[in-house]
């Protein structure tokens, strides 16, 4: 750690408390705050893992609104579950708490009323949109209307999800409100705004100056903001979930989200402190220029962690303020978006129900694909592979090699080391820059990198007793075989310790195979760290292979849920504009029968047609390969626009006329056919 600094505060997003936790929250932010704080604790460093719920905000008022229930109730379900899924996934926060408890509401409005008091705010009146028969404000994204470009009477207050414009809720045409249908008038109301555009002058120096060393997408993202020059931000609303804004005259309003949650990580700390004295006292860690203070978050939160919260600590003063936010990009799944509302996404609770005792296997690819520099993808056949190829048959293999012969060769005693080969040399040689390669990694967040070197200690170590051979050398050379086992028990136990940031769970089972009490970082690079003689604990498999049918059973889950929403979301098209019964019959549509139908060489969408239309044979050509094989279709009777003027493919196939198909809500496509046989040439009418 930088000599400046004497202890760390490391945060992590509060999640909103709308909905279990998933695989992408756990890449982004989770999992690499928890490889973190557990590579300082080996450190023996001082420091405190903030975690909470982030309990306030319009998330979570409408999943109350979808599963009709209260409020309260959401986040009280799904607080629990959160915290649950996180302690049983090792996430090794040391406090767990909400930005309901009373404790944050406390900071959280002392927080606002000083900066009130001591006039830091911009008081500003302004209309906004209200519904008079609820009497409420409303937020842009209940605001709908109709699209200014497009007509969609569907447009949401901030974007029409049809044309995709990005609106605000003055351009809708004849705006409502979503919910009630209600019709909406502007009503004037008084908020209080956070001027940032005064804060900008420090900003661009300590951001842009000062942390040239923060990871490219989050100072690239700060500077754009700062290019695009900061504004007053509203920090209240006019909403009744949230904390009360505690000025005389703000009835009905509360706290705007995001100026309470961050705040939510000092008030988690003061609940920390009471809880556990020998931490001292909370400012310590917020207010101590000693101090370090690291935010892990997502991508769409920089701006708040790297600008809007810093703000308001500089305002209130004597606080610190963030040395470095790790920010991480985002995780995709099987190619698709991950997404809450529309339940698309990996559950940690329903993981760890279906997959029990894999808690690493997890952690393991998710620090293997970490988003760290760009958006990355997961899928279920990646996860299987990197457990079997990587996780079975590399790291576990040795280490079970190891102990296994310890116990057939020695009953468990950890044999004496003699004369040493250049490969025992060469491989001891290995271990020796683990430690100051791993850490030059993990202090520049490089989780990734990192994790990648510890697996490569345990190829080393893999290939190291593949190469020495000791089931044979036994039988040769005894006295070689028990130096060769003392390499690969060092080598296991350093491997224990390298990896017990990111694969907690096996690091302590394979302490407890190697009969050591504790580990430390200082530890690593050791190649003595278990003495002669010592009697090891009993060995077991420390990873199992994920068998085809777990693969299949998950892949499956996800492709019914994307089925579901496009079910969902499916809209059947308007009809189009009328038309008169010439236009009609201009068109001519007669049924043809299919002699013969094949795929197009090179042209993947297409089936080739031979159609007897009554009179002759005519060729047509028709974009439903994905759909049918040909033989479904021979024989069978189709409908097509006789009439339609030749069309001519890029290699040269010409189509005499059009195959009638529909096209399904989930894009899946029908041919027509006759119920009973017609006539070729017969003319629909
Ligand atoms: N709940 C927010 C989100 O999920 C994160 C809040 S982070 C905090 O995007 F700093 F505000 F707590
Ligand atoms: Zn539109």
């Amino acid at each position: 750690m930088n000599k400046k600094f004497k202890r760390t505060t490391i945060t992590s997003a509060l999640p909103y408390a709308n909905g279990p936790i998933h695989i992408g929250h756990l890449a982004g932010v989770y999992v690499p705050a928890d490889i973190y704080a557990r590579y300082l604790r080996l450190k023996g460093e001082d420091i405190v893992f903030i975690g909470g719920s982030d309990e306030h905000g319009v998330p979570v008022t409408i999943r109350a609104r979808k599963e009709g229930i209260t409020t309260q109730e959401v986040v009280d379900r799904y607080h629990e579950l959160i915290k649950d899924s996180f302690e049983r996934f090792g996430i090794s926060f040391d406090i767990y708490s909400r930005t309901t408890s009373k404790t944050h509401h406390k900071v959280a409005s002392d927080f606002f009323r000083k900066l009130y008091d001591e006039g830091k705010f911009v008081e500003q009146v302004t209309e906004q949109f209200y519904d008079e028969q609820t009497q409420h404000f409303l937020t842009d994204r209940n605001i709908k209307g109709e699209c200014p470009r497009c007509h969609n009477t569907d447009a949401y207050g901030d974007q029409c999800e049809k044309c995709g414009a990005t609106l605000s809720p003055e351009e809708l045409i004849n705006p409502y409100n979503a919910e009630t249908g209600n019709p909406l008038v502007k009503r004037e109301t008084k908020h209080w705004y956070l001027p940032l555009d005064k804060a900008q002058p420090w900003l661009e120096q300590w951001i842009l100056n000062d942390h040239k060393e923060w990871r490219p997408n989050v100072y690239g993202q700060c500077k754009s903001w700062l290019d695009g020059g900061l504004k007053p931000r509203a920090v209240t609303r006019d909403l009744e979930w949230g904390i009360p804004v505690p000025v005389e005259g703000a009835e009905g309003k509360v706290l705007y989200v995001w100026f309470d949650a961050p705040i939510g990580y000092i008030s988690n700390t003061v609940e920390l402190c009471e809880q556990r004295p020998e931490l001292g006292s909370w400012e310590k860690w917020w207010k101590d220029p000693e101090t370090r203070l690291v935010h892990f978050i997502g991508k769409d939160n920089i701006v708040f962690h790297c600008i809007v919260f810093p703000t308001m600590l500089k305002e209130h003063g004597d606080y610190i303020l963030p040395d470095n936010v790790p920010a991480n990009e985002f995780l995709n799944l099987e190619g698709n978006k991950i997404s809450t509302s529309k339940n698309y996404a990996v559950w940690l609770n329903e993981y760890l129900d279906e997959l029990p005792g894999r808690q690493d296997e997890l952690r393991y690819v998710l620090t293997a694909n970490a988003p760290e520099t760009k958006d990355n993808d997961f899928t279920w056949a990646d996860f299987q592979a990197r457990c079997n190829n990587e996780l079975v048959a590399v790291y576990g293999n040795f280490v079970n090699r190891a102990l296994q012969l310890t116990q057939k060769y020695y009953e468990g005693l950890v044999p004496e080391r003699s004369e040493l080969t250049d490969f025992d040399r060469e491989t001891l040689a290995e271990f020796d820059g683990i430690k100051a390669k791993l850490e030059t990694l993990l202090d520049n967040f490089k989780f990734r990198d990192a994790q990648k070197e510890a697996m490569n200690l345990a190829r080393i170590g893999n290939k190291y007793i593949a190469d020495s051979e000791p089931w044979k050398v036994i039988k040769t050379d005894p006295e070689r075989v028990k130096t060769i086992i003392n390499i690969s028990l060092q080598l296991t136990a350093n491997l224990a310790i390298a990896f017990e940031p990111f694969l907690p769970f096996s690091s302590k089972r394979l302490r407890e195979m190697l009969n050591m009490e504790s580990f430390r970082w200082e530890q690593l690079g050791n190649t003595d760290l278990l003495a002669p003689g010592k009697q090891l604990g009993s060995p077991s498999l420390l990873f199992s292979k994920v068998e085809d049918s777990v693969i299949e059973a998950q892949t499956k889950k996800l492709e019914d849920a994307l089925k579901a929403n496009m079910e969902a979301e499916y809209k059947v098209e308007p009809v189009k504009e009328t038309i008169a019964f010439d236009d009609f019959q201009k068109l001519d549509i007669r049924v043809g029968t299919v002699l013969e139908c094949e795929r197009v060489p090179k042209m993947k969408k297409l089936l080739k047609f031979l159609i007897d239309d009554g009179m002759q044979k005519r060729t047509i050509v028709s974009g439903i390969a994905e759909w049918y094989e040909p033989e479904q279709l021979k024989g069978k009777q189709v409908l097509f626009v006789a009439n339609l003027a030749p069309r001519e493919f890029k290699n040269g196939l010409v189509s005499e006329g059009m195959i009638l198909s529909a096209t399904n809500w989930d894009g899946s496509v029908v041919t027509t056919t006759t119920l009973s046989d017609v006539k070729p040439g017969s003319q629909i009418s």
